[in-house]
């Protein structure tokens, strides 16, 4: 017992945790229960985080969103350390990790701490199978991946998606396009022909040629492989399967015959990227080798073309895929050439593109129109007017804005039906959907959720980010930014959100913002204002700086700054709008690279700096903004 008199001070320490024996604990107990030793382990763990966050810093005039973009950025780390399982929020997850979420936790690393992402990202390779699906559990070390523990057959179809994302992002930053020719193993286990089939067990998950090597392959033919196998994989209506979900883990009951248009845009500008990646990679003397196998899907390329308005004849040509191969492969690699790769591809996605853009446009009698997202399982179309009301979803909108599948008018177009039936203030902005009324037991489980709740129609963030993102790769500033300000209004907004500073993986319908320490829209979000509000971005290697900010977020100064890394370096840049100009009115006017004035050449409204012109070493970049 102490007795404290009036003004005296007492402090005492105890140290909790969990140790392997006593000596352990009282060893800790010495070096943090005191003054001295508490207060360095204090200011040690103080230093750790500032650390963390220096590396991605904003400053707008706005001191509050300043801060609460700190948060936002510590966001990543907390999740890579505690996966989909955090205390308060244990009843989500077990504590382990995704493939959609490994790739995308990447893509915040690029951002913050480059170093070790190529190894990373290249060991997550190893995860894909030859049939272009993947393992779905994460082993503890980079690399190891393991066999489904339930021996549960199922494939989410936008898996194969998104390493092609964050590779964009890795080669964009670099300019390292070496890193596509560099080999990886490939995964197996019984599952096959995206889990339709079953093969035998082997010995390990590492496949096997059929001469019994390793069989390996380069980073552009695992992901060739993966776009590949998906686009060949329709449904009745020609847009890809929907298969076990898609990002929406809820849409897990059209296994069917269920269809997600959403994601068919999005893998059609997967194959353009990869196309352009083809290109470059023999223009820079590297040409790209396949395994032989894989070129029955290039049927353009290689003679025997398919009719490709026709589902049974790709799927048809996919299953002769599958069967060829499914014993291994045979271990002999094909040189192809690239123009004529690239063509093979660029039809392929002109093929989706042009499908989404025509035969997925919905309209409704109030005269809104927007995209159909999706197929259920009867094999009806899900959005539009139906007797419970206006079916509509944000991800129909976002990827097909994204992708560069919506022309001008249908950007425009989305904008109002989204603001009209998916805007809620109080919620935090963009609803996932409207309500669909009864559910759809074709659809997903989520329908099952409370209208409001997670997956059903509350503001999800990750998918709300990324409107934002794609708003704003499509030159819709004000919009773009009315996403991510409703975002963070309503989460800094304590007295409703009732949340640490950061982002939510989505707000209850009263406002209460849940799960954020596990949400992987925090990564989107820094992503999306780095790259995107700031405009500082690579492009192959050299930079772009295309801001895209409010002339509100300039408050009452002339210069916003932006941290960041690009190319190996730490990078500052600062942004001089003196006529207060608002955005779509101003443009790059000057550019000085640690006070050197640079050469730059003009792309739309920001400016492209070849890579061969920035010096070595951190660089303070000055940008003066004028009218157009
Ligand atoms: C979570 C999952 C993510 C999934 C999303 C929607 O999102 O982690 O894989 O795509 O739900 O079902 P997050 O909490 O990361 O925002």
């Amino acid at each position: 017992q102490v007795t404290i008199a009036s003004g005296e001070a007492y402090a005492t320490y105890l140290v909790a945790g969990v140790f392997d024996s006593a000596d352990e604990a009282n060893a800790a107990a010495a070096r943090y229960c005191s003054a001295d030793g508490f207060d360095a382990a204090l200011e040690a763990n103080r230093t750790f985080w500032l650390d963390k966050t220096s590396p991605v810093l904003c400053s707008v005039g706005d001191s509050t969103f300043e801060q609460w973009m700190r948060w936002v950025t510590v966001q990543p780390v907390l999740r890579r350390l505690y996966g989909n399982s955090f205390l308060p929020y244990h009843d989500y997850g077990r504590g382990g990790r995704g493939w959609r979420d490994l790739w995308q936790d990447c893509l915040a690393l690029l951002l913050m701490e480059p170093d070790n992402v190529r190894s990373l990202l290249l060991s997550n390779f190893a995860g894909v199978r030859f049939d272009g699906t993947n393992a779905t559990i994460i082993g503890t070390e980079p690399g190891s991946f393991l066999a489904d523990r339930n021996s549960i057959p199922r494939v989410w179809m936008d898996h194969g998606a998104w390493p092609v994302l964050t590779v964009k992002l890795y080669v964009d930053q670099s300019g390292d396009l070496a890193f596509l020719n560099e080999t990886q193993r490939y995964f197996t286990d019984v599952f096959w022909a995206r889990a339709k089939d079953r093969i035998p067990a082997s010995s390990g998950t590492v496949l096997k040629t059929q001469k019994g090597d390793d069989a390996t392959g380069t980073v552009f033919e695992h992901m060739l492989l993966q776009q590949l196998s998906v686009f060949f994989n329709v449904g009745d209506h020609n847009c890809l399967l929907l298969e076990g979900a898609d990002w929406n883990d809820g849409l897990d009951m059209a296994y069917d015959r269920g269809e997600s248009v959403a994601f068919t845009s999005l893998y059609a500008s997967n194959l353009l990227w990869l196309a352009e990646a083809a290109e470059r990679l023999e223009a820079a003397g590297t040409p790209v080798e396949l395994a032989t196998e894989l070129t029955v899907l290039l049927d353009r390329y290689f003679g025997s073309a398919i009719d490709y308005a026709d589902p049974a004849a790709k799927r048809a040509l996919l299953s002769r895929y599958f069967a060829s191969t499914a014993q291994g492969p045979g271990g002999e690699k094909t040189q192809v050439d690239a123009k004529r790769l690239a063509a093979d591809l660029r039809e392929k996605a002109e093929d989706l593109f042009t499908r989404v853009r025509e035969q997925e446009w919905v309209e409704d009698s109030a005269g809104y129109g927007w995209f159909n997202g999706y197929y259920d399982n009867t094999g009806k179309r899900v959005e539009g007017e139906a007797a419970s009301g206006v079916r509509m979803t944000l991800t129909g909108q976002v990827f097909s804005l994204l992708s560069g599948a919506a022309t001008e008018t249908q950007v425009e177009r989305v904008v109002s039906a989204a603001d009209h039936y998916l805007y809620r203030e109080e919620v935090g902005g963009y609803r996932l959907n409207t309500n669909f009324g009864e559910g759809s037991q074709d659809l997903g489980r989520c329908f099952a959720f409370a209208y409001g709740h997670k997956e059903n129609g509350a503001m999800f963030s990750h998918m709300a980010v990324m409107y934002a993102y794609a708003l704003y790769a499509r030159g819709r500033t004000q919009a773009g930014w009315k996403v991510l300000r409703a975002m963070y209004n309503a989460a800094a907004n304590f007295e409703r959100s009732r949340m640490y500073p950061g982002v939510p993986e989505y707000f209850e319908p009263d406002g209460r913002g849940v799960y954020c320490y596990l949400t992987g829209s925090a990564s989107w979000y820094l992503l999306t204002v780095v790259t995107q509000m700031f405009g500082v971005r690579g492009s192959w290697g050299d930079l772009i700086l295309a801001p895209q900010l409010a002339a509100e977020q300039w408050g009452s100064g002339d210069t916003v700054a932006i941290a960041t890394s690009f190319a190996g370096r730490q990078l500052r840049v600062e942004y001089e709008n003196e006529a207060q100009l608002e955005a779509g009115t101003y443009t790059v006017t000057q550019v000085a690279v640690n006070g050197n004035p640079v050469e730059f050449t003009r792309e739309g409204d920001g400016v492209r700096i070849a890579a061969e012109r920035l010096p070595a070493g951190d660089l303070a970049i000055a940008v003066e903004l004028g009218p157009k």
